[in-house]
């Protein structure tokens, strides 16, 4: 999905001719591979708990700290509002966000398996500062160590998943990284449960993202490279083999001949990045690089889960009590990843987008105008209100787990043509990060001047962001992948842009005719 040179298998006419099964040494590769989404759902989940944390707090944010004891039963807005903690979150974001563009290269000259272990040391030794960090800068050097595996597991991974993935089962094979990233984020609530107590708790939090990180090095060294890679990289024969081993055939003639093809074509683009700015790419460009991810990270997902145990807390609950919520809720992503994996190819993508964006809608008016009625007074929340709060924030995580989180990734990587695959999966991934890192910045600042209003900003976002897919997204259920360039040209307004490029190419041919 993510990636430099991404050479797509699902190619022309000859789909129809490819022969696999489902071999154990697909299922190994796979799940290696995936344990990538483990490792940055890992972390996307422990930050948050551990931000609340007063052992954690009293150490690196006094100040943070103290605020919060003397306003300890109160409700307070601005109770975590501390640019220093929230680059302490985002710092992560910025690494990543910046490593994606190195991690494309190494993706593309030398394989997949060799960023699947870059990005696991990276992230091993991040964990390794983390967990014995003394003073701030080396725990903000350990996120950014962080951050670089991050940035090289999430450009890799899921182009990994997807090129060993046979075509018919692509969708479900590359939303395993979706479900191990709610997986990572689920466990780590519970790590954060266990060990918020003790006064070195955060430590083994932060330090247990070197298990998945581990494993997932240890794996990759006995991973095989993809075909698609070896094939890229000229080494034929190889290809071929680690081609016949996964599918668990010695008939992969077709599948072979697309490969060689694809790379191919893919190798006489020279200028990727340009290629995709061109008139007859604007469809892909402003809804696969440019909205989707930006749009994804705008819901306000990541700043309900960042600061879910924050947000609990400010609103007035116990330590405890929070970090329980924030397992409720993470549940519900993961819960929603398994809905879309299920139904997603049956339903299709626009039918998610548009039924869980009105649900999201509802779940942000509900907070915002219970917090604005309920909120901020000095006073403690009620029982009912909290219970109303939590349940209606898992209600939106659901409904994010099964349409902007998955399919955020998912659309996109269908939708480029395989010219501009590469360069418009970087795209992706970079904006993704950009935002991420923008939106975590920013949350609790917004939290602590706009108070109620900040999920009335999130709910307008998203009435925009489901206009915008009603309206532009055409639907990809089922499509072969290299005949999306249809859907464009039947489209309502995507159609113009395709006329356009159309006449452009008779002129141009008839003028060689001249
Ligand atoms: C998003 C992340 C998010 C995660 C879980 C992913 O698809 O890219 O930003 O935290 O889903 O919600």
């Amino acid at each position: 999905m993510a990636g430099g040179g991404f050479v797509d298998a699902h190619g022309g006419a000859r789909a129809e001719y490819y022969e696999y099964n489902i071999t154990w040494y697909f299922i190994f590769a796979t799940v290696v591979a995936a344990l990538g989404g483990s490792l940055f759902g890992y972390d996307l989940g422990v930050s948050g708990g551990v931000t609340s944390m007063d052992h954690f707090l009293k150490e690196f944010f006094h100040e943070v700290y103290k605020r919060k004891q003397e306003h300890l039963k109160e409700t307070d807005y601005c109770k975590y509002d501390n640019q220093l903690l929230t680059l302490f979150t985002s710092s992560l974001y910025f690494a990543a966000l910046l490593s994606t563009f190195v991690a494309s290269h190494v993706t593309r000259n030398k394989g997949r398996r060799a960023s699947i272990l870059v990005g696991a040391v990276s992230f091993f030794l991040g964990a390794i500062l983390n967990a014995f960090a003394q003073n701030l800068a080396m725990l903000i050097i350990g996120r950014c160590l962080l951050g670089v595996g991050i940035g090289f597991g999430n450009q890799t991974v899921p182009l990994y998943l997807s090129e060993m993935a046979p075509a018919k089962v692509r969708g479900a094979v590359n939303q395993l990284f979706q479900l191990t990233t709610t997986l990572g984020i689920f466990i780590a609530n519970f790590v954060n449960n266990a060990t918020e107590k003790h006064p070195k708790g955060w430590r083994l939090s932060l330090g247990l993202a070197t298990i998945p990180a581990l494993l997932m090095f240890v794996g990759g060294l006995f991973l095989p490279e993809t075909p698609n890679s070896l094939v890229e990289q000229g080494r034929l024969e190889e290809g071929r083999k680690v081609l016949e081993r996964v599918r668990g055939t010695t008939k992969v003639e077709a599948e072979f001949q697309d490969l060689i093809e694809a790379s191919e074509a893919a190798k006489a683009i020279k200028h990727p990045f340009r290629n995709l700015l061109k008139r007859k790419n604007r469809p892909q460009l402003v809804i696969g690089a440019l909205g989707i991810p930006a749009f994804q990270q705008l819901t306000g997902m990541n700043s309900v889960l960042f600061y879910a145990p924050v947000i609990f807390q400010s609103l007035g609950f116990g330590s405890a009590a929070s970090l329980w919520s924030s397992t409720i809720t993470t549940g519900s992503l993961v819960l929603g990843a398994l809905i879309s994996m299920a139904l997603v190819d049956k339903l299709g993508r626009r039918a998610f987008f548009l039924e869980a964006g009105f649900e999201m809608i509802c779940c942000m008016v509900a907070v915002a105008v219970t917090l604005a009625l309920n909120f901020g007074q000095g006073v403690a929340l009620s029982k009912g209100i909290g219970i109303f709060l939590v349940v209606t924030i898992s209600l939106f995580v659901l409904a994010f787990g099964r349409s902007w989180g998955p399919l955020g990734w998912l659309v996109p990587s269908e939708i480029f043509p395989l010219e501009t695959r590469s360069a418009g999966q970087s795209m992706v991934v970079c904006v993704n990060m950009l935002f991420t890192a923008l939106i975590a910045q920013c949350f609790l600042v917004s939290l602590c001047h706009l108070r109620y209003g900040i999920f009335l900003v999130f709910g307008g976002f998203i009435l925009i962001m489901t206009l915008f897919i009603y309206f532009l997204l055409p639907e990809t259920k089922q499509v072969p992948i290299e005949e999306i360039h249809l859907l464009w040209q039947n489209h309502w307004f995507w159609k113009r842009y395709c006329d356009h490029d159309d006449q452009l190419q008779q002129v141009e041919r008839k003028l060689e005719q001249v």
